[in-house]
């Protein structure tokens, strides 16, 4: 198949590229951008590994195509800190010891970061379902919970103070 060329924003950056149509997101950030956060757990989308943030949702990046990304707006774990100084989500996760091996720890806070704007205040159930899509084999998920419960009171006092 001949390659088609897209333009595709990632972390704010404009990316053109000439891409196989068969070349998964996946690879795309990885080999491509050498965006190497991102990781890959199975071939058969449970394990969230490759999550990223595509126009506003959560995606799982093994099982979207790069040509389909013409035109989108990507985030990916390396774009989350801004200028340095860590998003919320990788405090808590930091904070409550929500990471050991770090292999699911990038998914799990792209997953964490879209969460917290769809559902701000969330109990510990919702936020059990709501990362449900994320496989973790180190933690145990308890400090997870935590780590994203402790984000979610940051976002909110962050926008309590500038409201
Ligand atoms: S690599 Fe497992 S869901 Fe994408
Ligand atoms: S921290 Fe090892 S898989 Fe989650």
């Amino acid at each position: 198949m001949p390659k088609k060329l897209i333009s595709v924003t990632v972390n704010g950056k404009v990316q053109e590229k000439a891409v196989e149509p068969r070349t998964l997101l996946i690879h795309f950030l990885r080999e491509e951008l050498n965006l190497t956060g991102a990781h890959i757990g199975c071939e058969t989308s449970h394990c969230g590994a490759c999550t990223v943030d595509i126009d506003g949702r959560s995606v799982k990046s093994c099982t979207h195509l790069a040509v389909q990304c013409d035109g989108s707006q990507v985030l990916t774990v390396e774009g989350l800190a801004n200028k340095g100084v860590l998003h919320a989500v990788q405090e808590g996760f930091y904070q409550e010891h929500g990471l050991q091996c770090g292999f699911c720890t990038p998914g799990m806070l792209m997953r964490a970061y879209r969460f917290l704007q769809e559902n701000p205040n969330p109990t510990e159930a919702e936020i059990r379902m709501g990362m449900s899509g994320n496989l973790c084999r180190c933690t145990g998920y308890q400090n997870i919970v935590k780590a994203v419960q402790y984000a979610a009171r940051k976002l909110q006092a962050s926008a309590t103070a500038t409201a």
